[in-house]
């Protein structure tokens, strides 16, 4: 009699929920939903499919440890289980309240070149505009004062860009090694050894292989094959075109960037060929 047959009676005895031990920090438009699906690739990685947002939303935090638990998925006591939450890495309070939860917890931090990613993170909000028939501001008269012809650090799609500030408040609360730097840009044009890399952070055999990924002309990405019968590409959402930026614009904010990722590049040990 199905019908009186409670999802829990069905569930393998020793699956659990657990909470995450490692956790997709940020930053936003980084690659965080191609990470998150290709790392699930692995058998002992299980991932919340969802977005928690359990550390910067007060009221969901308030809601306690056991609501964030509530939300996983269930594994198997051997398997990891990772969630992604891109605004954590911006937000005051998280480090502390992450801290509080899991101080030896693996971060990881998906970045691209952060001129690249501003726009991308623009390109994201103009189309909700669009959705709602609502005009926006190009991104050179965001990201740059008018007044002044300084970048304008204002701009919440410049800010997340200094990826450096952001890091040294989380420093505060956790070393160094317990943080791992993912190449955005390489994720997309070779994601295998960025993947590796990952593996080995979190002390994990290498599972995910080439067979896993193949690269999908008309989609113009690398999308995911888990088996024979089952593969996916990510949303459509995923890999929006950018509006043409001014060169100069870009320039401007390339030069501005540039001290911060020298700082980004010595902290963290990961150096980039941004420009
Ligand atoms: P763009 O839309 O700027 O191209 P996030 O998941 O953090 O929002 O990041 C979105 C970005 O992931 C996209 O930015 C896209 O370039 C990138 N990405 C990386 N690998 C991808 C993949 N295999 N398929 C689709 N997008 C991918």
């Amino acid at each position: 009699r199905r019908g009186n047959v409670t999802k829990e009676q069905i569930r393998p005895h020793n699956l659990v929920q657990q909470l995450p031990r490692a956790i997709i920090i940020g930053v936003r438009k980084g690659g965080t939903r191609a990470l998150l699906e290709m790392l699930n690739l692995h058998p002992a990685v299980v991932k919340a499919s969802q977005e928690i947002h359990f550390f910067d939303n007060d009221k969901n935090y308030a809601r306690g440890i056991e609501w964030y638990r509530g939300k996983m998925p269930y594994s198997f006591p051997h398997q990891i289980t990772i969630e992604k939450s891109p605004a954590y890495f911006i937000t005051e309070e998280v480090p502390e309240r992450i801290f509080k939860m899991n101080s030896s917890i693996k971060l990881l931090i998906i970045v691209r070149e952060p001129t690249t990613r501003a726009v991308s993170d623009y390109t994201q909000v103009l189309e909700g505009k669009e959705r709602k028939n609502k005009t926006y501001h190009k991104f050179e008269k965001l990201a740059v004062d008018s007044n002044t012809c300084e970048v304008n650090t204002k701009y919440k799609a410049v800010r997340t860009s200094i990826y450096t500030k952001h890091l040294e408040r989380w420093l505060k609360y956790f070393p160094v090694e317990q943080f791992h730097i993912v190449d955005g840009d390489r994720l997309i044009t070779d994601p295998l050894p960025e993947l590796q890399l990952v593996e080995h952070f979190l002390n994990l055999p290498s599972r995910i292989s080439q067979y896993n990924l193949y690269f999908n002309v008309t989609r113009g990405f690398y999308c995911l094959r888990f088996n024979i019968v089952f593969s996916k590409c990510l949303a459509g959402s995923k890999g929006r075109i950018h509006p043409e930026v001014d060169p100069a614009v870009v320039t401007k904010l390339q030069k501005f960037f540039h001290p911060f990722n020298q700082k980004f590049y010595q902290i963290t040990g990961r150096t980039f060929n941004w420009p």
